[in-house]
């Protein structure tokens, strides 16, 4: 196994993923975790390599952590990683500076000499043959000094020592990010560090994953019993059919119908978890208990909160309803929280993380139910989950299905939620989706849903003049928004075809009385963020 030291980066779970890829298991720890631990950790002869992460990419904080200086007397190898490579720098007797301009984007760092890291890895040559990386770099401080027994790795004009080895002990460091897609070879050079510098093997499979997740929910749980919040989304389809793997019976889902769901969603959820997979669910109406809270209420955030707190209430309710039936209680929630939604609700390990959107499925649930919280995904990114969904055996169109947010159409239609509203949004996202569907690319025989990562509709409560025969129209307004990504931390908006836009442009102003206008985002993320709220 690999242990990843995390410093506090945005971008410490890609690393996770990366190696992952590479199908070696990794665990990641803060880098606070004490000396002894460290010895424990490693005691059983399994560790093979430790990576130290990147800190949070913030110039107006300065980091002062180190890592346990036991990582360098184990006799393992070390890689770190832009603040890691710094902290390895410094505690091994070489010298960092700060102070620096801010380095952030993309450069081309020329390799030095032949490290076993970064051997025949390379993007490009110079004409005089040095070896070319193209990467992504995002740092203030730099290593201006080597410490004793390291040699230059590869420099850049700007940083002069983007990286350092020591072969000898078997320590790497990188200024760059290898881990983001930015860098190109990034996936191969933590491939080489984890495979062949630390000598694993790569045996590990997202089937192992189910049976160690299975596992740790089964030591967790206990006999004791479970309620989920099923959304019909990805996420907690795949939660919901992971924990009925390993608990069955035990797990309750409870599926709530708050009135923000797209046409036809409940049947359908109900048909796939109850009629396909024998799940318990129970099914409640809560849509005027959802609009009534929420009607003159015009923030995104006060919005997701009365959503959230709604949801608490409907819980409370059910496990009440459960314990009354004479079932032992409830004493879980489970919850299929992910990990881009820990970051940017600011719950990453690390403190330091920003605040983007609070997510309603992270927030303060189980503290307000008096349950414990089982969250069997929470190291994963969505295409992890989907791959994870597939080997449980979920059927590829569910879990391919675009991912759906838990504050669902509450989020999609801006300011204040009204029924009228819901009804109309829903109306015309059922178009788009069935005409992205419809629609063949045919390059590639996809249709644009399976080429688009999301896809929705969102309501403006604007009103734009339009003609319709020979009237005069006064009606809403809609946007389409469709983006590809495979992480949903960064994407880019889709690039559909006219035809295709036409087509529900059309269908939408024809078929939905009350909307006459059509329009398509063309925002990437960042600094856009997916859905409009
Ligand atoms: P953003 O809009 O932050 O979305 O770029 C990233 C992904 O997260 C989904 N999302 C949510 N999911 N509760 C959820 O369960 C939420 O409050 C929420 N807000 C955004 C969004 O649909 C996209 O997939």
């Amino acid at each position: 196994k690999i242990l990843i030291l995390d410093f506090g980066s945005q971008v410490t779970q890609l690393i996770a993923r990366r190696v992952r890829e590479a199908h070696v298991f990794c665990e990641v720890h803060p880098c606070d975790v004490s000396e002894e631990w460290i010895r424990d950790y490693a005691r059983d002869g399994n560790l093979k390599g430790i990576i130290l992460s990147g800190s949070h990419a913030s110039v107006y904080e300065e980091t002062t952590d180190k890592a346990p200086q036991v990582i360098f007397e184990l006799g393992l190898p070390v890689l770190g990683i832009c603040y890691g490579m710094q902290a390895m720098a410094h505690q091994l007797g070489g010298l960092v500076q700060g102070g620096h301009k801010r380095e952030f984007g993309h450069a081309d760092v020329r390799a030095h000499g032949h490290t076993r890291l970064l051997e025949g890895i390379q993007d490009y040559a110079t004409p005089e043959g040095y070896g070319m990386l193209q990467v992504w770099m995002s740092h203030g401080d730099k290593v201006t000094e080597l410490p004793p027994g390291f040699k230059l790795m590869a420099s850049t004009d700007s940083c002069p020592i983007a990286a350092m080895a020591d072969e000898e002990r078997r320590f790497y460091a990188v200024q760059f990010h290898p881990e983001v897609t930015h860098t190109k070879r990034g996936a191969a050079i933590l491939e080489r560090f984890v495979l062949e510098i630390c000598e694993t093997r790569a045996d590990w499979i997202m089937g192992d994953y189910i049976s160690e997740a299975v596992e740790k929910i089964r030591a967790q749980v206990g006999s004791e019993e479970v309620i989920l919040g099923l959304s019909g989304g990805v996420d907690s389809s795949v939660a919901a059919a992971l924990i009925h793997r390993a608990i069955g019976d035990q797990l309750t889902c409870v599926f709530v119908d708050h009135g923000l769901l797209r046409l036809n969603e409940g049947d359908m959820v109900m048909d796939m978890f109850v009629g396909k997979l024998h799940a318990k669910v129970i099914r409640v109406d809560a849509a005027d208990q959802f609009l009534g809270h929420l009607a003159g209420v015009s923030d995104p955030e006060a919005k997701r909160k009365i959503i959230g707190r709604e949801f608490v209430e409907v819980f409370k309710a059910e496990a009440a309803k459960l314990k009354g039936e004479g079932a032992k209680g409830a004493k879980w929630l489970a919850q299929g929280t992910i990990y881009p939604d820990v970051i940017e609700s600011g719950g990453a390990k690390s403190k330091k993380a920003v605040t983007i959107k609070s997510h309603h499925n992270v927030g303060g649930l189980p503290e307000q139910l008096g349950l414990k919280l089982l969250e069997p995904l929470r190291e994963l990114f969505k295409d992890e989950v989907r791959e994870l969904g597939v080997a449980l055996g979920l059927p590829y169109h569910m879990v391919y299905r675009h991912p759906f947010p838990g504050p669902g159409l509450g989020v999609r239609i801006l300011g204040e939620v009204k029924k009228v509203y819901a009804d109309l949004l829903r109306r015309a996202d059922a178009i788009f989706i069935e005409e992205l569907r419809n629609f063949i690319d045919p390059e590639t025989g996809k249709s644009w849903y399976d080429l688009t990562s999301q896809a929705f509709t969102v309501f403006l409560p604007v009103k734009s003049v339009g003609v319709m025969g020979d009237g005069r129209t006064y009606d809403y307004v809609v946007a389409l928004r469709a983006v590809q990504t495979s992480d949903f931390m960064t994407a880019d908006w889709a690039e559909l075809p006219y035809a295709l836009l036409k087509k529900v442009s059309g269908r939408i102003i024809n078929e939905v009385r009350g909307i006459n206008r059509v329009t398509y985002d063309v925002s990437s993320k960042p600094p856009a963020t997916i859905e409009w709220e």
